[in-house]
Protein backbone atom coordinates (compact mmCIF):
# COMPACT_ATOMS: atom_id res chain seq x y z
CA UNK A 1 0.00 0.00 0.00
CA UNK A 2 1.24 3.30 -0.93
CA UNK A 3 0.27 7.07 0.00
CA UNK A 4 1.23 9.52 -2.61
CA UNK A 5 2.67 12.17 -0.06
CA UNK A 6 1.94 14.96 -2.19
CA UNK A 7 -1.90 14.26 -2.28
CA UNK A 8 -4.22 17.55 -1.06
CA UNK A 9 -6.62 16.84 1.47
CA UNK A 10 -10.04 17.67 -0.67
CA UNK A 11 -12.35 17.84 2.74
CA UNK A 12 -12.18 18.19 6.09
CA UNK A 13 -13.20 15.44 8.48
CA UNK A 14 -16.73 17.65 8.78
CA UNK A 15 -17.50 18.20 5.16
CA UNK A 16 -19.03 15.23 3.50
CA UNK A 17 -22.39 14.45 3.27
CA UNK A 18 -24.64 12.01 1.06
CA UNK A 19 -24.63 14.00 -1.97
CA UNK A 20 -20.67 12.99 -2.20
CA UNK A 21 -21.12 9.51 -2.46
CA UNK A 22 -19.03 7.71 -4.98
CA UNK A 23 -16.50 10.59 -5.22
CA UNK A 24 -12.97 10.03 -4.58
CA UNK A 25 -11.62 11.78 -1.46
CA UNK A 26 -8.05 12.70 0.26
CA UNK A 27 -8.49 13.30 4.44
CA UNK A 28 -6.07 13.64 7.26
CA UNK A 29 -6.11 14.08 10.78
CA UNK A 30 -6.38 12.34 13.95
CA UNK A 31 -7.67 8.94 14.91
CA UNK A 32 -10.37 9.96 17.53
CA UNK A 33 -11.48 6.27 18.06
CA UNK A 34 -11.48 2.64 16.64
CA UNK A 35 -13.76 -0.09 16.59
CA UNK A 36 -13.58 -3.51 14.94
CA UNK A 37 -16.31 -5.56 13.52
CA UNK A 38 -15.77 -8.76 11.86
CA UNK A 39 -13.65 -7.81 9.00
CA UNK A 40 -14.04 -4.15 8.93
CA UNK A 41 -11.63 -1.53 10.87
CA UNK A 42 -13.72 1.80 11.34
CA UNK A 43 -12.21 4.76 12.40
CA UNK A 44 -13.46 8.18 13.39
CA UNK A 45 -10.58 10.85 11.81
CA UNK A 46 -10.82 14.37 13.50
CA UNK A 47 -9.77 17.19 12.18
CA UNK A 48 -11.21 20.64 13.12
CA UNK A 49 -13.90 20.29 10.75
CA UNK A 50 -15.59 17.14 12.65
CA UNK A 51 -15.42 13.41 12.01
CA UNK A 52 -15.58 11.59 9.37
CA UNK A 53 -16.21 7.43 9.73
CA UNK A 54 -13.29 5.65 7.56
CA UNK A 55 -13.64 1.81 7.18
CA UNK A 56 -10.61 0.28 6.74
CA UNK A 57 -11.84 -3.21 5.01
CA UNK A 58 -10.31 -6.43 4.72
CA UNK A 59 -12.13 -7.13 1.55
CA UNK A 60 -10.17 -4.01 -0.11
CA UNK A 61 -7.22 -5.62 1.21
CA UNK A 62 -5.23 -7.22 3.74
CA UNK A 63 -2.94 -4.89 3.79
CA UNK A 64 -5.49 -1.73 4.67
CA UNK A 65 -6.82 -3.87 7.34
CA UNK A 66 -3.56 -4.81 9.33
CA UNK A 67 -2.21 -1.25 9.26
CA UNK A 68 -5.67 0.58 11.19
CA UNK A 69 -5.40 -2.66 13.25
CA UNK A 70 -2.07 -0.66 14.64
CA UNK A 71 -3.78 2.84 14.83
CA UNK A 72 -4.22 4.16 17.97
CA UNK A 73 -6.08 6.92 19.47
CA UNK A 74 -4.68 10.41 18.57
CA UNK A 75 -2.14 8.73 15.92
CA UNK A 76 -2.10 11.09 12.45
CA UNK A 77 -3.23 9.41 9.54
CA UNK A 78 -4.07 10.42 5.93
CA UNK A 79 -5.73 8.16 3.80
CA UNK A 80 -7.26 8.04 0.39
CA UNK A 81 -11.00 6.45 -0.01
CA UNK A 82 -14.37 6.38 -1.48
CA UNK A 83 -17.31 8.24 0.27
CA UNK A 84 -19.81 5.46 0.36
CA UNK A 85 -23.26 5.38 2.09
CA UNK A 86 -23.83 4.15 5.12
CA UNK A 87 -27.22 2.48 4.13
CA UNK A 88 -29.76 1.62 7.40
CA UNK A 89 -26.91 2.76 9.84
CA UNK A 90 -27.22 7.08 9.30
CA UNK A 91 -25.79 8.39 12.02
CA UNK A 92 -28.69 11.18 12.61
CA UNK A 93 -26.55 13.09 15.41
CA UNK A 94 -23.57 14.16 13.30
CA UNK A 95 -22.97 15.91 10.15
CA UNK A 96 -21.25 13.44 8.52
CA UNK A 97 -23.42 10.75 9.97
CA UNK A 98 -25.02 9.44 6.45
CA UNK A 99 -21.88 8.42 4.64
CA UNK A 100 -18.54 6.61 5.56
CA UNK A 101 -15.14 6.77 3.13
CA UNK A 102 -14.10 3.40 2.32
CA UNK A 103 -10.36 3.31 2.29
CA UNK A 104 -8.62 2.47 -0.28
CA UNK A 105 -4.62 4.16 0.81
CA UNK A 106 -3.70 5.37 3.90
CA UNK A 107 -0.27 6.68 5.22
CA UNK A 108 0.64 6.94 8.83
CA UNK A 109 2.45 10.67 9.54
CA UNK A 110 3.04 10.62 13.01
CA UNK A 111 1.90 8.31 16.21
CA UNK A 112 1.12 9.34 19.35
CA UNK A 113 1.68 8.77 23.02
CA UNK A 114 -1.65 7.23 24.85
CA UNK A 115 -3.22 11.19 25.45
CA UNK A 116 -3.22 11.73 29.25
CA UNK A 117 -7.33 12.26 29.17
CA UNK A 118 -9.23 11.08 26.33
CA UNK A 119 -10.07 13.48 23.57
CA UNK A 120 -13.97 13.88 24.48
CA UNK A 121 -16.23 16.45 25.04
CA UNK A 122 -16.93 15.55 28.84
CA UNK A 123 -13.34 14.76 30.57
CA UNK A 124 -13.37 14.32 34.45
CA UNK A 125 -9.53 15.00 34.12
CA UNK A 126 -8.90 17.49 36.53
CA UNK A 127 -8.32 21.41 35.21
CA UNK A 128 -4.14 21.27 35.97
CA UNK A 129 -3.65 18.16 34.39
CA UNK A 130 -5.69 19.59 30.78
CA UNK A 131 -3.43 22.73 31.52
CA UNK A 132 -0.14 21.26 31.77
CA UNK A 133 -1.09 19.22 28.31
CA UNK A 134 -3.04 22.00 26.70
CA UNK A 135 -1.53 20.99 23.22
CA UNK A 136 -4.21 17.72 24.06
CA UNK A 137 -6.94 19.74 25.75
CA UNK A 138 -7.43 21.79 22.52
CA UNK A 139 -8.40 19.36 20.74
CA UNK A 140 -11.35 18.67 22.69
CA UNK A 141 -14.67 20.30 21.00
CA UNK A 142 -15.63 22.49 23.55
CA UNK A 143 -12.19 24.50 23.25
CA UNK A 144 -12.29 23.98 19.43
CA UNK A 145 -15.45 25.57 19.23
CA UNK A 146 -14.18 28.66 21.70
CA UNK A 147 -11.14 29.36 19.34
CA UNK A 148 -13.26 29.31 16.10
CA UNK A 149 -15.99 31.54 17.71
CA UNK A 150 -13.42 34.00 18.71
CA UNK A 151 -11.69 34.02 15.26
CA UNK A 152 -14.71 34.52 14.02
CA UNK A 153 -16.17 37.43 16.71
CA UNK A 154 -12.61 39.40 15.95
CA UNK A 155 -13.64 39.40 12.22
CA UNK A 156 -16.94 40.18 12.90
CA UNK A 157 -15.65 43.35 15.32
CA UNK A 158 -13.06 44.06 13.13
CA UNK A 159 -15.32 44.65 10.36
CA UNK A 160 -18.10 46.41 12.01
CA UNK A 161 -16.24 49.19 13.42
CA UNK A 162 -14.23 49.35 10.29
CA UNK A 163 -17.33 50.02 8.37
CA UNK A 164 -18.02 52.84 11.17
CA UNK A 165 -15.69 55.13 10.09
CA UNK A 166 -13.07 53.00 13.11
CA UNK A 167 -9.19 53.14 12.71
CA UNK A 168 -7.80 49.65 14.15
CA UNK A 169 -4.40 51.65 15.71
CA UNK A 170 -1.89 49.93 17.85
CA UNK A 171 -0.44 51.26 21.36
CA UNK A 172 2.76 50.22 23.42
CA UNK A 173 3.09 47.04 25.77
CA UNK A 174 6.30 48.35 27.45
CA UNK A 175 4.69 51.89 28.68
CA UNK A 176 3.82 53.51 32.19
CA UNK A 177 1.29 52.63 34.81
CA UNK A 178 -1.90 53.06 33.67
CA UNK A 179 -3.95 52.61 37.03
CA UNK A 180 -7.37 50.77 36.23
CA UNK A 181 -7.32 49.57 39.82
CA UNK A 182 -4.96 46.42 40.00
CA UNK A 183 -1.02 45.91 40.45
CA UNK A 184 0.61 46.52 37.53
CA UNK A 185 3.12 44.10 35.90
CA UNK A 186 6.85 45.29 35.87
CA UNK A 187 9.73 45.03 33.42
CA UNK A 188 12.94 46.29 34.74
CA UNK A 189 15.37 48.25 32.09
CA UNK A 190 18.61 47.10 30.91
CA UNK A 191 19.58 50.51 29.84
CA UNK A 192 18.29 52.50 32.76
CA UNK A 193 19.40 50.81 35.76
CA UNK A 194 16.55 51.05 38.56
CA UNK A 195 13.78 52.23 35.96
CA UNK A 196 10.54 50.14 34.92
CA UNK A 197 8.38 49.68 31.94
CA UNK A 198 4.13 48.96 33.32
CA UNK A 199 2.32 46.77 30.96
CA UNK A 200 -0.73 48.38 30.00
CA UNK A 201 -3.62 47.37 32.57
CA UNK A 202 -5.52 49.02 29.60
CA UNK A 203 -4.89 51.63 26.86
CA UNK A 204 -6.59 53.85 28.66
CA UNK A 205 -4.37 57.10 28.13
CA UNK A 206 -2.98 56.20 24.59
CA UNK A 207 -6.41 56.17 23.02
CA UNK A 208 -7.27 59.30 24.82
CA UNK A 209 -4.09 60.92 23.26
CA UNK A 210 -5.10 59.51 20.22
CA UNK A 211 -8.10 61.81 20.18
CA UNK A 212 -5.89 64.50 21.03
CA UNK A 213 -4.27 64.05 18.00
CA UNK A 214 -7.14 64.06 16.10
CA UNK A 215 -7.95 60.50 15.59
CA UNK A 216 -11.55 60.20 16.25
CA UNK A 217 -13.00 56.88 16.50
CA UNK A 218 -10.05 54.48 17.50
CA UNK A 219 -10.55 50.83 18.29
CA UNK A 220 -7.84 48.17 18.92
CA UNK A 221 -8.27 44.52 20.00
CA UNK A 222 -5.70 44.40 22.37
CA UNK A 223 -4.01 42.48 25.32
CA UNK A 224 -4.24 44.30 28.85
CA UNK A 225 -2.16 42.98 32.14
CA UNK A 226 -3.71 42.98 35.81
CA UNK A 227 -1.45 41.25 38.61
CA UNK A 228 -4.78 41.45 40.57
CA UNK A 229 -6.76 38.36 42.57
CA UNK A 230 -8.12 35.88 39.99
CA UNK A 231 -11.89 34.77 39.75
CA UNK A 232 -14.01 32.65 37.14
CA UNK A 233 -14.22 35.85 34.96
CA UNK A 234 -10.89 37.52 35.31
CA UNK A 235 -7.34 36.53 33.30
CA UNK A 236 -4.13 38.37 34.77
CA UNK A 237 -3.66 38.80 30.95
CA UNK A 238 -6.62 39.32 28.76
CA UNK A 239 -8.51 40.88 25.52
CA UNK A 240 -9.96 43.92 25.33
CA UNK A 241 -12.47 45.37 22.60
CA UNK A 242 -11.38 48.79 23.09
CA UNK A 243 -12.74 51.81 21.59
CA UNK A 244 -12.12 55.73 21.79
CA UNK A 245 -14.03 58.99 20.22
CA UNK A 246 -14.28 62.37 19.62
CA UNK A 247 -16.94 64.70 20.26
CA UNK A 248 -19.25 62.28 21.67
CA UNK A 249 -21.98 61.62 23.97
CA UNK A 250 -22.74 58.13 25.94
CA UNK A 251 -26.09 57.46 23.42
CA UNK A 252 -23.02 57.29 20.63
CA UNK A 253 -21.18 55.03 22.36
CA UNK A 254 -24.55 52.69 23.35
CA UNK A 255 -25.36 52.65 19.91
CA UNK A 256 -22.20 51.49 18.83
CA UNK A 257 -21.99 48.81 20.56
CA UNK A 258 -25.31 47.85 20.87
CA UNK A 259 -24.83 47.16 16.92
CA UNK A 260 -21.67 45.48 17.44
CA UNK A 261 -23.46 42.91 19.56
CA UNK A 262 -26.69 42.34 18.05
CA UNK A 263 -24.04 41.26 14.72
CA UNK A 264 -22.20 39.27 17.34
CA UNK A 265 -24.85 37.16 18.61
CA UNK A 266 -26.90 36.92 15.46
CA UNK A 267 -23.90 35.22 14.01
CA UNK A 268 -22.85 33.26 16.60
CA UNK A 269 -25.80 32.21 18.20
CA UNK A 270 -28.22 32.73 15.43
CA UNK A 271 -30.73 35.34 18.03
CA UNK A 272 -31.47 38.82 17.08
CA UNK A 273 -30.75 41.02 20.26
CA UNK A 274 -33.46 43.68 20.82
CA UNK A 275 -31.85 47.00 21.01
CA UNK A 276 -31.77 49.76 22.75
CA UNK A 277 -30.65 47.56 25.84
CA UNK A 278 -33.02 49.16 28.73
CA UNK A 279 -30.62 51.57 31.24
CA UNK A 280 -30.56 51.35 35.02
CA UNK A 281 -28.92 54.27 37.21
CA UNK A 282 -26.70 52.30 39.83
CA UNK A 283 -28.74 53.32 43.04
CA UNK A 284 -31.71 51.54 41.75
CA UNK A 285 -29.33 48.61 40.84
CA UNK A 286 -28.05 48.39 44.28
CA UNK A 287 -31.64 49.16 45.73
CA UNK A 288 -32.98 45.88 44.27
CA UNK A 289 -30.48 43.88 43.37
CA UNK A 290 -27.01 44.99 45.78
CA UNK A 291 -25.11 44.89 42.50
CA UNK A 292 -24.02 47.06 40.06
CA UNK A 293 -24.27 44.20 37.65
CA UNK A 294 -27.36 42.66 38.28
CA UNK A 295 -28.60 39.83 36.60
CA UNK A 296 -32.33 40.31 35.09
CA UNK A 297 -33.43 36.98 34.03
CA UNK A 298 -34.81 36.30 37.23
CA UNK A 299 -36.63 38.23 39.91
CA UNK A 300 -35.79 37.81 43.82
CA UNK A 301 -35.37 41.25 44.03
CA UNK A 302 -34.53 43.00 47.28
CA UNK A 303 -37.15 44.50 49.34
CA UNK A 304 -36.17 47.34 51.92
CA UNK A 305 -37.80 46.38 55.36
CA UNK A 306 -36.82 49.08 57.45
CA UNK A 307 -40.69 50.80 57.54
CA UNK A 308 -41.77 47.24 58.61
CA UNK A 309 -39.61 46.34 61.22
CA UNK A 310 -39.01 49.83 63.18
CA UNK A 311 -40.61 49.54 65.98
CA UNK A 312 -40.30 45.71 66.70
CA UNK A 313 -38.45 43.54 69.20
CA UNK A 314 -35.70 42.55 67.32
CA UNK A 315 -32.35 44.36 68.68
CA UNK A 316 -30.08 43.42 65.38
CA UNK A 317 -32.62 44.82 63.28
CA UNK A 318 -33.52 47.95 65.72
CA UNK A 319 -29.61 48.80 66.00
CA UNK A 320 -28.79 48.54 62.46
CA UNK A 321 -30.95 51.19 61.34
CA UNK A 322 -30.02 53.11 64.41
CA UNK A 323 -26.66 52.81 62.95
CA UNK A 324 -27.65 54.32 59.27
CA UNK A 325 -27.87 50.86 58.51
CA UNK A 326 -30.95 48.99 56.59
CA UNK A 327 -32.49 45.61 57.26
CA UNK A 328 -34.06 44.11 53.78
CA UNK A 329 -35.34 41.10 52.52
CA UNK A 330 -36.10 38.96 49.39
CA UNK A 331 -39.12 36.37 48.55
CA UNK A 332 -38.65 32.71 47.30
CA UNK A 333 -41.95 32.20 45.93
CA UNK A 334 -43.10 28.83 47.00
CA UNK A 335 -39.74 28.08 48.83
CA UNK A 336 -38.87 24.90 50.60
CA UNK A 337 -35.38 24.98 51.53
CA UNK A 338 -34.83 22.52 54.39
CA UNK A 339 -33.12 23.46 57.83
CA UNK A 340 -29.77 22.12 56.07
CA UNK A 341 -29.77 24.29 53.44
CA UNK A 342 -31.16 27.52 55.33
CA UNK A 343 -27.89 26.59 57.49
CA UNK A 344 -25.71 26.49 54.08
CA UNK A 345 -26.86 29.44 52.74
CA UNK A 346 -26.24 31.55 56.52
CA UNK A 347 -22.86 30.69 56.22
CA UNK A 348 -23.09 31.71 52.78
CA UNK A 349 -23.80 35.23 53.14
CA UNK A 350 -21.68 35.55 55.80
CA UNK A 351 -18.14 35.46 53.28
CA UNK A 352 -19.82 38.69 52.26
CA UNK A 353 -19.84 40.15 55.81
CA UNK A 354 -23.57 39.32 57.17
CA UNK A 355 -23.50 38.50 60.65
CA UNK A 356 -26.62 36.47 60.39
CA UNK A 357 -29.50 35.71 57.95
CA UNK A 358 -33.11 35.90 59.24
CA UNK A 359 -35.88 33.47 57.59
CA UNK A 360 -39.54 32.88 57.47
CA UNK A 361 -41.70 30.60 56.12
CA UNK A 362 -45.03 31.53 55.70
CA UNK A 363 -46.93 28.70 56.74
CA UNK A 364 -50.42 27.58 54.81
CA UNK A 365 -52.72 29.94 57.49
CA UNK A 366 -50.24 32.39 56.83
CA UNK A 367 -48.89 32.20 60.46
CA UNK A 368 -45.23 32.53 60.20
CA UNK A 369 -42.01 29.47 61.13
CA UNK A 370 -39.39 31.64 61.74
CA UNK A 371 -37.02 31.96 64.34
CA UNK A 372 -37.84 36.16 64.50
CA UNK A 373 -41.75 35.84 64.67
CA UNK A 374 -41.95 35.77 68.66
CA UNK A 375 -39.96 39.68 67.74
CA UNK A 376 -42.66 40.97 66.22
CA UNK A 377 -46.73 41.37 66.54
CA UNK A 378 -49.25 40.03 63.99
CA UNK A 379 -49.34 43.89 62.59
CA UNK A 380 -45.99 44.08 62.42
CA UNK A 381 -45.27 40.40 60.90
CA UNK A 382 -48.38 41.89 58.30
CA UNK A 383 -46.36 44.96 57.16
CA UNK A 384 -43.21 42.67 56.65
CA UNK A 385 -45.04 40.27 54.74
CA UNK A 386 -46.64 42.78 52.79
CA UNK A 387 -43.46 44.62 51.82
CA UNK A 388 -41.85 41.49 51.25
CA UNK A 389 -45.12 40.40 49.06
CA UNK A 390 -45.21 37.37 50.67
CA UNK A 391 -48.37 34.73 50.20
CA UNK A 392 -48.59 31.42 51.95
CA UNK A 393 -46.06 28.96 51.03
CA UNK A 394 -43.16 31.44 50.36
CA UNK A 395 -39.84 31.54 52.47
CA UNK A 396 -38.29 34.91 52.94
CA UNK A 397 -34.60 35.32 53.82
CA UNK A 398 -33.56 38.96 55.28
CA UNK A 399 -30.01 40.74 56.41
CA UNK A 400 -30.01 43.94 58.76
CA UNK A 401 -26.59 45.61 58.49
CA UNK A 402 -24.45 48.65 56.53
CA UNK A 403 -26.09 49.01 52.93
CA UNK A 404 -22.57 47.62 51.82
CA UNK A 405 -22.79 44.15 53.57
CA UNK A 406 -26.66 44.19 52.65
CA UNK A 407 -26.14 44.66 49.38
CA UNK A 408 -23.58 42.33 48.54
CA UNK A 409 -24.94 39.49 50.73
CA UNK A 410 -27.86 39.42 49.53
CA UNK A 411 -27.14 40.19 45.96
CA UNK A 412 -25.12 37.40 46.11
CA UNK A 413 -27.83 35.07 47.90
CA UNK A 414 -30.48 36.06 44.88
CA UNK A 415 -28.06 34.74 42.67
CA UNK A 416 -27.62 31.66 44.09
CA UNK A 417 -31.14 30.98 45.26
CA UNK A 418 -31.62 31.26 41.10
CA UNK A 419 -29.51 29.45 40.31
CA UNK A 420 -29.99 26.33 42.92
CA UNK A 421 -33.44 26.77 42.90
CA UNK A 422 -33.99 26.63 39.05
CA UNK A 423 -34.93 29.66 38.35
CA UNK A 424 -32.48 30.84 35.94
CA UNK A 425 -33.94 30.37 31.52
CA UNK A 426 -30.29 29.78 30.63
CA UNK A 427 -31.42 30.52 26.79
CA UNK A 428 -32.20 34.36 27.78
CA UNK A 429 -29.93 37.38 26.85
CA UNK A 430 -30.61 39.95 29.40
CA UNK A 431 -28.33 43.11 28.06
CA UNK A 432 -28.41 46.24 30.60
CA UNK A 433 -26.69 49.64 30.46
CA UNK A 434 -25.79 50.75 33.78
CA UNK A 435 -25.34 54.24 34.21
CA UNK A 436 -24.97 57.15 37.05
CA UNK A 437 -22.31 55.54 38.92
CA UNK A 438 -20.42 57.33 41.90
CA UNK A 439 -17.21 59.05 40.50
CA UNK A 440 -15.72 58.05 43.97
CA UNK A 441 -15.48 55.87 46.79
CA UNK A 442 -14.05 56.37 50.17
CA UNK A 443 -11.88 53.17 51.20
CA UNK A 444 -11.49 53.55 55.04
CA UNK A 445 -8.32 51.48 55.61
CA UNK A 446 -6.43 53.65 52.85
CA UNK A 447 -8.27 56.84 54.28
CA UNK A 448 -8.25 58.40 51.12
CA UNK A 449 -11.04 58.33 47.82
CA UNK A 450 -10.66 56.37 44.79
CA UNK A 451 -11.63 56.42 41.46
CA UNK A 452 -14.99 53.96 40.99
CA UNK A 453 -13.66 53.80 37.18
CA UNK A 454 -10.48 55.38 36.70
CA UNK A 455 -9.45 58.97 37.55
CA UNK A 456 -10.16 60.14 33.78
CA UNK A 457 -14.07 59.86 34.13
CA UNK A 458 -15.67 62.87 33.93
CA UNK A 459 -18.29 63.83 36.15
CA UNK A 460 -22.05 65.14 35.52
CA UNK A 461 -21.75 68.49 34.81
CA UNK A 462 -24.32 69.86 37.54
CA UNK A 463 -22.21 67.53 40.17
CA UNK A 464 -18.57 69.41 39.68
CA UNK A 465 -18.84 71.81 42.52
CA UNK A 466 -19.43 69.07 45.13
CA UNK A 467 -15.67 67.62 44.10
CA UNK A 468 -14.83 70.70 46.50
CA UNK A 469 -17.49 69.95 48.94
CA UNK A 470 -18.86 66.51 48.78
CA UNK A 471 -16.71 63.93 46.82
CA UNK A 472 -19.15 61.09 47.48
CA UNK A 473 -21.99 62.55 46.00
CA UNK A 474 -20.14 63.31 42.20
CA UNK A 475 -22.38 60.95 39.95
CA UNK A 476 -19.55 59.87 36.93
CA UNK A 477 -20.57 60.06 32.98
CA UNK A 478 -19.64 56.33 32.95
CA UNK A 479 -21.45 53.39 31.98
CA UNK A 480 -20.94 49.17 32.23
CA UNK A 481 -22.86 47.13 29.68
CA UNK A 482 -23.76 44.34 31.72
CA UNK A 483 -25.06 40.59 29.97
CA UNK A 484 -26.54 38.10 32.38
CA UNK A 485 -25.31 39.10 35.96
CA UNK A 486 -21.33 39.81 34.17
CA UNK A 487 -19.90 42.99 33.44
CA UNK A 488 -19.32 42.68 30.11
CA UNK A 489 -17.52 46.51 29.66
CA UNK A 490 -16.93 49.82 30.72
CA UNK A 491 -16.38 53.30 29.98
CA UNK A 492 -17.22 57.15 30.20
CA UNK A 493 -16.67 59.91 28.69
CA UNK A 494 -13.31 61.52 30.06
CA UNK A 495 -12.09 64.65 31.28
CA UNK A 496 -10.88 67.16 28.93
CA UNK A 497 -9.91 69.88 30.98
CA UNK A 498 -6.22 70.12 31.96
CA UNK A 499 -7.35 72.03 35.38
CA UNK A 500 -10.28 69.20 36.13
CA UNK A 501 -7.88 66.49 35.45
CA UNK A 502 -5.64 68.23 37.89
CA UNK A 503 -8.20 68.23 40.39
CA UNK A 504 -8.99 64.93 40.55
CA UNK A 505 -5.63 63.71 40.79
CA UNK A 506 -5.45 65.96 44.15
CA UNK A 507 -8.97 64.54 45.43
CA UNK A 508 -7.20 61.15 44.76
CA UNK A 509 -4.19 61.81 47.54
CA UNK A 510 -1.66 62.91 44.59
CA UNK A 511 0.83 65.41 44.94
CA UNK A 512 1.61 67.85 42.27
CA UNK A 513 5.07 66.03 42.42
CA UNK A 514 3.05 63.01 41.97
CA UNK A 515 0.95 64.28 39.43
CA UNK A 516 3.76 65.48 37.06
CA UNK A 517 6.04 62.11 37.95
CA UNK A 518 2.95 59.87 36.79
CA UNK A 519 0.40 61.84 34.26
CA UNK A 520 2.92 64.67 33.51
CA UNK A 521 2.52 64.30 29.57
CA UNK A 522 -1.21 63.95 29.97
CA UNK A 523 -1.80 66.67 31.66
CA UNK A 524 0.71 68.60 29.03
CA UNK A 525 -1.70 67.05 26.35
CA UNK A 526 -5.29 68.17 28.04
CA UNK A 527 -3.25 71.90 27.57
CA UNK A 528 -3.17 71.29 23.92
CA UNK A 529 -6.54 71.69 22.54
CA UNK A 530 -8.00 67.97 23.44
CA UNK A 531 -11.45 67.65 22.33
CA UNK A 532 -13.99 66.30 24.45
CA UNK A 533 -13.95 62.39 24.00
CA UNK A 534 -15.03 58.96 25.73
CA UNK A 535 -15.07 55.30 25.06
CA UNK A 536 -15.39 52.14 26.21
CA UNK A 537 -13.61 48.78 26.52
CA UNK A 538 -15.43 44.93 26.13
CA UNK A 539 -13.57 41.77 27.91
CA UNK A 540 -13.61 39.96 24.62
CA UNK A 541 -12.95 36.89 26.52
CA UNK A 542 -16.22 37.25 28.83
CA UNK A 543 -17.73 37.85 25.71
CA UNK A 544 -16.84 34.57 24.33
CA UNK A 545 -17.98 32.96 27.43
CA UNK A 546 -21.16 34.33 27.29
CA UNK A 547 -22.04 33.44 23.41
CA UNK A 548 -21.17 30.05 24.53
CA UNK A 549 -22.61 29.76 27.54
CA UNK A 550 -19.65 28.81 29.23
CA UNK A 551 -18.95 29.68 33.20
CA UNK A 552 -15.17 29.93 32.97
CA UNK A 553 -12.76 31.93 31.55
CA UNK A 554 -10.21 29.92 31.19
CA UNK A 555 -12.25 27.67 28.38
CA UNK A 556 -12.25 30.54 25.75
CA UNK A 557 -8.47 31.36 26.28
CA UNK A 558 -6.16 29.11 24.37
CA UNK A 559 -3.75 29.32 26.88
CA UNK A 560 -4.55 31.11 30.08
CA UNK A 561 -3.27 30.64 33.43
CA UNK A 562 -4.13 29.36 36.63
CA UNK A 563 -6.03 30.98 39.70
CA UNK A 564 -2.40 31.72 40.82
CA UNK A 565 -1.58 33.05 37.83
CA UNK A 566 0.78 30.13 36.31
CA UNK A 567 0.97 28.51 33.24
CA UNK A 568 1.19 24.82 34.03
CA UNK A 569 2.27 23.93 30.52
CA UNK A 570 5.52 26.30 30.17
CA UNK A 571 5.86 26.61 33.90
CA UNK A 572 5.94 30.56 33.74
CA UNK A 573 6.59 32.03 35.83
CA UNK A 574 10.24 30.94 36.68
CA UNK A 575 13.23 31.45 37.75
CA UNK A 576 16.17 33.32 35.50
CA UNK A 577 20.01 32.99 35.79
CA UNK A 578 22.24 35.31 37.82
CA UNK A 579 23.92 36.48 34.29
CA UNK A 580 20.57 37.88 33.16
CA UNK A 581 19.02 39.53 36.68
CA UNK A 582 22.72 41.05 36.19
CA UNK A 583 21.85 42.53 33.29
CA UNK A 584 18.42 44.10 34.60
CA UNK A 585 20.16 45.10 37.55
CA UNK A 586 18.27 42.98 39.47
CA UNK A 587 19.22 41.68 43.19
CA UNK A 588 16.94 39.10 44.93
CA UNK A 589 15.82 39.28 48.11
CA UNK A 590 16.24 36.38 50.55
CA UNK A 591 13.27 34.48 50.18
CA UNK A 592 11.54 33.96 53.57
CA UNK A 593 10.99 30.49 54.89
CA UNK A 594 7.61 29.09 53.57
CA UNK A 595 5.41 28.16 56.13
P1 LIG B 1 -12.44 48.11 32.76
O1 LIG B 1 -11.37 48.04 33.76
O2 LIG B 1 -13.86 48.19 33.24
O3 LIG B 1 -12.28 49.40 31.84
O4 LIG B 1 -12.30 46.89 31.77
C1 LIG B 1 -13.19 46.72 30.67
C2 LIG B 1 -13.64 45.29 30.57
O5 LIG B 1 -12.55 44.40 30.49
C3 LIG B 1 -12.89 43.16 31.09
N1 LIG B 1 -11.92 42.83 32.14
C4 LIG B 1 -11.38 41.62 32.33
N2 LIG B 1 -11.56 40.46 31.70
C5 LIG B 1 -10.85 39.40 32.10
N3 LIG B 1 -9.96 39.42 33.11
C6 LIG B 1 -9.72 40.57 33.79
N4 LIG B 1 -8.81 40.59 34.76
C7 LIG B 1 -10.46 41.73 33.41
N5 LIG B 1 -10.50 43.01 33.85
C8 LIG B 1 -11.39 43.65 33.07
C9 LIG B 1 -14.28 43.31 31.66
C10 LIG B 1 -14.41 44.80 31.79
O6 LIG B 1 -15.75 45.21 31.71
N6 LIG B 1 -9.89 51.60 30.18
C11 LIG B 1 -11.20 51.22 30.67
C12 LIG B 1 -12.25 51.27 29.61
C13 LIG B 1 -12.68 52.67 29.25
O7 LIG B 1 -12.90 53.49 30.16
O8 LIG B 1 -12.86 52.92 28.05
C14 LIG B 1 -11.14 49.80 31.23
O9 LIG B 1 -10.18 49.07 31.05
O10 LIG B 1 -15.21 42.77 30.74
P1 LIG C 1 -30.83 35.09 67.46
O1 LIG C 1 -31.87 35.79 68.24
O2 LIG C 1 -29.43 35.62 67.62
O3 LIG C 1 -30.92 33.58 67.58
O4 LIG C 1 -31.17 35.40 65.95
C1 LIG C 1 -32.40 35.13 65.39
C2 LIG C 1 -32.28 35.03 63.91
O5 LIG C 1 -31.81 36.26 63.37
C3 LIG C 1 -31.32 33.94 63.44
O6 LIG C 1 -31.95 33.25 62.39
C4 LIG C 1 -30.13 34.71 62.94
O7 LIG C 1 -29.48 34.06 61.86
C5 LIG C 1 -30.77 36.00 62.48
N1 LIG C 1 -29.81 37.12 62.49
C6 LIG C 1 -28.81 37.39 63.35
N2 LIG C 1 -28.13 38.49 62.96
C7 LIG C 1 -28.74 38.93 61.84
C8 LIG C 1 -28.52 40.02 60.96
N3 LIG C 1 -27.54 40.90 61.11
N4 LIG C 1 -29.34 40.14 59.89
C9 LIG C 1 -30.34 39.25 59.68
N5 LIG C 1 -30.59 38.23 60.48
C10 LIG C 1 -29.81 38.05 61.55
Amino acid sequence: MQFITEQKRTHDCGALRGTHVGDEVVLMGWVNARREHGGSIFVDLRDRGGFTQCRFDKAVSEEIHTFASDLRNEFVVGLRGVVVSRGANINAKIPTGEIEVEVREAVLFNRAEPPPFPVRDEVTANEDLRLKYRFVDLRRSPLQKALITRSKVNQIVRNFLSNNGFLELETPILTKATPEGARDYLVPSRVHPGSFYALPQSPQIFKQLFMVAGFDRYFQICRCFRDEDLRADRQPEFTQIDMEFSFVEPNDVFAVIEGMLKEVFQAVRGVDVPTPFPRMGYPEAMARYGSDKPDLRFGLELKDLAAAVSGGGFSVFNDALAKDGQVKGIRLPGGSLSRKRIDEITEFVKVYGAKGLAHIRVNEDGTWQSPIARFFEAEHQAAIAAALELVPGDQAFIVADKPSVVAASLGALRCKLAKDEGLIDESALNFLWVTEFPAFEFDEDAGRWFSMHHPFTSCLPEDLPLLDTDPGKVRARAYDVVLNGYELGGGSIRIHSNEVQKKVFSLLGLTEEETRHKFGFLLDALAFGTPPHGGIALGMDRLIMLLLGYDNIRDVIAFPKTAKATCLMTEAPSTVDQAQLDEVHIQLKPQAPKD
